[in-house]
């Protein structure tokens, strides 16, 4: 039998972690792995220290796309990754996630007739003004094989019709990354190195454009993070587009000013996983910060009005909360106060997906 080739397609900092341990466990398996990089996030601390943190090699190929409206960064991405693919000829072209380059890469493939495999397949949040779900939507109708990370994936992609042998629950390859890197976080020692203590700070994130791209909600959480700093150190990671629009709405100073917060650049993922295993409260609006304290066993707030992956709140430590300063604040004082619900850890996020995915990957080329 041949080897297997198979063409991975990274964009933005949620990509990475998703492809790393895919492409080891590829390369483990005796598989050809190539990695393109499309350039949607290119800050170095919105990608680079990605790759070297997660083992990752240098990408074979990298595009360059940057920002730009959706079309405008779909359509750059769609005719670069056009060339990388005529050129490389992969038996397969694998792609993660929900983000844009996740979608206009898998509508590539598929013209030119090359399999594609959907990893973190049949997420739903029913919210359709999310580009997130648009990317979600088009990328499983049209891709090979959809390999699930919950439950609700594969009763999500039942309800569409979608035929079962196209179909595999292989768990969670974002915690894959999180178990393999969670000892050298530790070692980092990140809490302290931001002057903080293990269990006595917030850790915050936010950055999606509903809650972020305009005046309103964007002054909602300086008073949210106001009044969670009152009672305890909040340590906050800004985005590139957050902090941008704080900048843009006249935001900036005033958040800045705010005793006890540490606002600091987009963290590193060992950075960032040691100061999420710390939090005594994670606040969020991130798809993976979900899972990854789910895991962690640390409570998690997500202000927004649904998620993708109910799992994190069936099963583990998350719960939804509107963007609504001082309904926050009351929850994360209860949290504090000791309130906490039990927690599991969903089936099949164990560290071994990846392994699961190449398994399936490799038979389905000898079939
Ligand atoms: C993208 C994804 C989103 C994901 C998020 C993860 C889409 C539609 N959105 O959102 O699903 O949750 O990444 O972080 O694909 N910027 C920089 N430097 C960078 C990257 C971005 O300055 O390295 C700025 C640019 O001004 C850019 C803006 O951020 O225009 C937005 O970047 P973009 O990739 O379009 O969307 P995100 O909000 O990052
Ligand atoms: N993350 C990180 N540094 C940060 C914020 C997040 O390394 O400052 C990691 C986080 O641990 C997770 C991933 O980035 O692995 C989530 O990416 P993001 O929140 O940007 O995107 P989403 O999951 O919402 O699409």
């Amino acid at each position: 039998m041949s080897q297997l080739h198979v063409l991975s397609v990274v964009g933005a900092r949620p990509n990475f972690m998703k492809v790393g341990p895919v492409h080891r466990a590829l390369e483990a398996a005796g598989a050809r792995s190539t990695i393109v990089h499309t350039g949607q996030h290119y800050d170095a601390r919105m990608s680079d220290v990605f790759f070297r943190q997660l083992g990752l090699p240098e990408p074979d190929f990298y595009l360059g796309i940057g920002g730009g409206s959706h079309a405008e960064q779909t359509a750059r991405v769609m005719m670069a990754f056009e060339e990388v693919l005529l050129e490389v000829k992969p038996d397969l072209v694998l792609v993660v996630g929900d983000v844009n380059s996740t979608v206009a890469a898998t509508l590539v493939a598929v013209k030119l007739h090359v399999p594609v495999a959907h990893v973190e397949a049949g997420l739903r949040s029913g919210d359709r003004r999310m580009p997130e779900e648009i990317n979600r939507l088009c990328t499983d109708a049209i891709s090979d094989l959809l390999f699930v990370t919950e439950q609700s994936g594969l009763d999500n992609l039942k309800h569409e019709g979608t035929p079962d042998e196209r179909v595999h629950f292989v768990g969670n390859v974002m915690i894959d990354s999180l178990v393999h890197a969670r000892e050298a976080a530790r070692e980092l020692g990140s809490p302290a190195a931001h002057g903080v203590e293990p269990g006595g700070y917030i850790l915050m994130t936010m950055h999606r454009p509903s809650n972020v791209d305009t005046q309103e909600p964007l002054e909602e959480m300086v008073r949210l993070v106001e009044g969670l700093a009152e009672m305890l150190p909040v340590v906050l990671p800004a985005h590139p587009r957050t902090a941008g629009n704080l900048e843009k709405f006249g935001l900036l100073d005033r958040l800045k000013a705010v005793e006890g917060l540490r606002l600091i650049e987009p963290a590193g993922y060992l950075e960032f996983l040691g100061l999420m295993e710390g939090a005594a409260v994670v606040v969020t609006d991130s798809g993976g910060v979900q899972e990854e304290t789910t895991f962690l066993g640390v409570p998690c707030l997500t202000l927004r009005e649904n998620t993708e992956r109910p799992a994190t709140i069936d099963l583990g430590t998350n719960e939804l909360s509107p963007l609504d300063a001082a309904h926050v604040i009351g929850r994360v004082r209860s949290i504090l106060g000791g309130e906490r619900a039990g927690h599991r850890v969903p089936p099949l996020w164990d560290g071994k997906a990846a392994e699961r995915i190449a398994a399936v990957l490799i038979g389905e080329k000898g079939a």
